[in-house]
């Protein structure tokens, strides 16, 4: 065992050992890989984000779930209404962005978001145009709440004589999700042209977009990416941490719209419409933006709202697991691996003196249908994932293998030095030795 070899491990442990805490204090690899995710995954013109943000790779459905009424007579008697489920009626969702621009300081991008729905069989109960559903006559009743604020009172009082319209009327899915002509509302389309002769809850919504969407393009902060900021200039929802999970083997941070949100509370004033007039928790009265029909949002099942919204109707099981909202984001990659946006409509009924349709119906939010809009990664894509996210995991750990090679060598180094110390100590013994025997 030469002395140059001896010194040689000495050093390259030495060297190794200073390396590894240089690259781990100055954080080179950790940079690097930020950098990387970073200039993927944000929102510039080119990036590859940016083609999958314009039209999203991943499927994304649209599951409709109705609610059948079993027992109208009753209901107008005054008697609990009874509902089942009836779903899911699956369309696939094409969506594509235009309109796209870029905000003047990089840091939002405006998009307006096309979407098309196509039906998908397989994964439906039945056909949506043969499928018959009863349910509440929301164009008699949007006219009635009409007529309330003296808004063609006469005429609508006339016409809903006229033509004995009924309080619960029998539709196909079809026409109830995209719309069908309604006899009092082309009638009252006669005197005010504005108003629409059809009615769907999805009508005129295939191949077109809700308004204006705002979002952030992460040049700020990359975990910000494509969290929607402000949609038609209002402020949107937001969404909160709440656990981790695990979707195709990769990790993933849960966010949900808290409960909070569709909150009775003073934060949520703009709630109370018009002001004071809370119908409360878990209910959102969005009849000011639906011409005055007296629509409703709630998540499905009246999950996280009012225990009496869910004791008001036979049929309501509100369920965390399948009726929350929720975004499942890799915490790496900033990438969503699955989403579900859950939402219920509604109608806010109430018995009308003037209107012998309704009978002696209780004042009710009453459940007409729901959706479920979900999008999963597919194997392959998060296969694809977990090799980068492996990859980043090698990378970001070569000052720890660095570092292991240097304590190695620390350790033979050690070793030869103790070995020598050892065979010097055994030299001067044999030296002394014959001192001694002498
Ligand atoms: C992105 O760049 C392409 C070509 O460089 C250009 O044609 C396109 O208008 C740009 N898009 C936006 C939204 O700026
Ligand atoms: C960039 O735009 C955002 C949002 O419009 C704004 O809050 C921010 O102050 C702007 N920053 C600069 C440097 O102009
Ligand atoms: C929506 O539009 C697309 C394309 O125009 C069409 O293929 C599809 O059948 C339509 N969906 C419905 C539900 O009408
Ligand atoms: C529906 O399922 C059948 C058989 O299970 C299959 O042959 C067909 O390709 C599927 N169609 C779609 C659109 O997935
Ligand atoms: C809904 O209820 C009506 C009336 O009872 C019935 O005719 C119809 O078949 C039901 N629809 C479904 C999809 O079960
Ligand atoms: C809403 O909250 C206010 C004050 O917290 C309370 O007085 C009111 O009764 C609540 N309304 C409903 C409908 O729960
Ligand atoms: C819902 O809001 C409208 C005004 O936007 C209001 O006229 C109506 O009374 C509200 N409905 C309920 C049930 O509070
Ligand atoms: C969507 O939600 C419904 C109701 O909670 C559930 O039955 C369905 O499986 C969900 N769909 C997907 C694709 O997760």
């Amino acid at each position: 065992m030469g002395r140059c070899c001896f010194y040689t491990v000495g050093t390259l442990s030495l060297l190794l050992l200073v390396t590894s805490v240089t690259l781990l204090v100055a954080r080179v690899f950790q940079k690097a890989v930020d950098q990387t995710i970073e200039k993927n995954i944000v929102l510039r013109n080119g990036s590859e984000t940016f083609d999958s943000w314009k039209k999203p790779p991943l499927p994304v459905y649209a599951q409709f779930y109705f609610f059948n009424v079993t027992n109208p007579e009753e209901i107008l008697r005054g008697e609990t209404p009874r509902l089942e489920e009836v779903g899911p009626y699956t369309y696939r969702e094409l969506r594509s962005k235009a309109d796209i621009q870029f905000g003047d300081n990089g840091t939002t991008i405006s998009a307006v978001n096309n979407k098309a729905y196509v039906f998908e069989r397989n994964q439906s109960v039945g056909d949506p145009k043969v499928d018959l559903i009863r349910t509440l006559n929301i164009p008699a009743v949007t006219a009635m709440e009409w007529a309330q604020l003296r808004f063609l009172r006469e005429l609508i009082e006339a016409l809903l004589k006229a033509y004995q319209q009924t309080l619960f009327v029998t539709h196909t899915v079809d026409e109830l999700l995209w719309g069908y002509k309604d006899e009092i509302l082309s009638l009252i389309s006669v005197f005010k042209p504005e108003i629409s002769p059809y009615f769907g809850l999805y009508y005129g919504k295939n191949g077109t977009n809700d308004g204006d969407y705002v979002f952030l393009t992460g040049e700020d902060n990359y975990l910000d990416f494509t969290k929607i900021v402000e949609w038609n200039g209002k402020t949107s929802v937001y969404i909160t941490f709440s656990d981790f999970e695990s979707v195709q083997g990769l990790p993933a941070f849960r966010y949900k719209v808290p409960g909070e949100v569709l909150a009775n509370t003073s934060d949520n004033a703009g709630f109370c419409i018009p002001k004071g007039n809370c119908l409360g928790s878990g209910v959102l009265n969005i009849s000011i933006c639906k011409n005055g029909a007296p629509i409703i949002l709630s998540f499905p099942h009246f999950y996280q709202a009012d225990e009496r919204f869910v004791s008001a109707i036979d049929g309501m099981h509100p369920n965390k697991d399948y009726h929350e909202t929720f975004v499942d984001i890799n915490p790496l990659t900033g990438i969503i691996l699955r989403a579900a946006k859950r939402i219920q409509i509604n109608v806010y009924v109430r018995k009308f003196d003037d209107f012998v349709e309704t009978g002696s119906i209780r004042t009710m939010v009453f459940p007409v249908m729901y959706i479920n809009e979900s999008v999963l990664i597919d194997k392959e894509t998060a296969s694809q994932l977990k090799s980068v996210i492996n990859t980043t995991l090698i990378i970001t750990n070569i000052p720890y293998i660095i570092m292991a090679l240097g304590v190695l060598f620390g350790l033979i180094f050690t070793w030869l030095a103790c070995r020598g110390q050892g065979s010097m100590d055994e030299g001067t013994a044999d030296e002394r030795a014959p001192l001694i025997r002498t």
